[in-house]
């Protein structure tokens, strides 16, 4: 089987059988990093430019374990140590690269649509490794799989987006997959942080209460206040937004039922979680980071073309 496209720039352009396919070939990597030797030659002569123009830990290091793991040939590109600093263009740097026989490039980039707009331009795969405030595909990708490794099912499941919504690709490719897959979808978080025609837009239910939502669902991925993508003050402060909307062990201790936590990283510790959930039984945060290898491994290798055999 096959993907329906050439790049993955988002959730919301996959169809349900791509997403499917990308979860199964997710759980066979999986298997496959369980194994003593962890390494396959699935992308043995492909060559993998990771080009990261905003910071990131857990994104970039789980792709350059995924490409290790499937033995591509890696090239890092890190956009203060380059050229780019000194005024070369994004499509220039990226067609030197591509002259030196590059077959996918993995893309993060501050500018939402960086990578839509390389995809146009150069011949190699993308993968959007997360642009501005647009979407963050892999993230998705890895958060639906480990909702089902943990609950069994994303269809009928309640999963609640909290914090702020408004800035975060990862609640919209967050909301495109679920969505997709049948899952009930609510944003909670303070009215400045949920964008006004959400519900209708995007078919989710919208709290502004998190003791209400955290009683409807079955797991929480709670996301960090965007303060670099907010250009005007949205609430009176953290200690405020803490008190409003920071879940501590309390708080989860007295809706007598087990949510899950999850968070995508990094984590403002006594903002939006306590250390006492972030670090609970409740809590996957740590098996979403060891799940991303895996899904980021099924992405480049069903991007890459490459059949079951090689
Ligand atoms: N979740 C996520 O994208 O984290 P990084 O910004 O560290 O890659």
């Amino acid at each position: 089987m096959q993907l329906s496209t050439k790049h993955l720039l988002g959730i919301k352009n996959l169809t349900t059988e791509d997403i499917s396919l990308i979860l199964s070939t997710s759980q066979q990597f999986k298997e496959v990093l369980q194994r003593p030797v962890k390494k396959v030659p699935s992308l043995r002569e492909v060559t993998v430019v990771n080009l990261f123009y905003e910071n990131s830990t857990r994104t970039r290091i789980s792709f350059e374990l995924a490409e290790k793991r499937l033995s591509a040939d890696i090239i890092n590109f890190t956009a203060a140590a380059s050229s780019a600093a000194k005024g070369e263009t994004l499509l220039d740097t990226v067609n030197n690269i591509l002259s030196m026989k590059v077959d996918l490039v993995v893309m993060r980039h501050s500018a939402s649509g960086a990578p839509h707009f390389l995809a146009e331009h150069i011949p190699a795969a993308i993968v959007n490794a997360g642009d501005g405030i647009n979407e963050h595909p892999t993230q998705a990708l890895l958060d639906a799989f480990s909702i089902q490794e943990k609950t069994g099912s994303l269809a009928g499941r309640k999963v609640a987006l909290i914090g702020d919504i408004m800035h975060s690709r990862v609640a919209q490719s967050n909301i495109y997959l679920l969505k997709k897959m049948g899952a009930s979808v609510m944003v909670c978080g303070p009215p400045t942080l949920i964008p006004k025609h959400i519900s209708q837009a995007l078919g989710v239910d919208v709290s502004y209460n998190l003791r209400e939502t955290l009683e409807w669902c079955d797991v929480a991925n709670v996301l960090r206040i965007q303060l670099e993508r907010q250009n005007q003050v949205l609430f009176s402060s953290l200690r405020e937004y803490n008190l409003a909307y920071g879940i501590g062990k309390e708080l989860l201790d007295s809706l007598h039922k087990e949510v899950v936590i999850m968070h995508p990283g990094p984590i403002n510790r006594g903002v939006e979680l306590d250390s006492d959930v972030a670090d609970s039984k409740q809590s996957i945060i740590l098996q979403q980071v060891e799940n991303g290898v895996a899904v980021r491994m099924a992405v480049l290798y069903l991007l890459s073309g490459r059949s079951v055999a090689n």
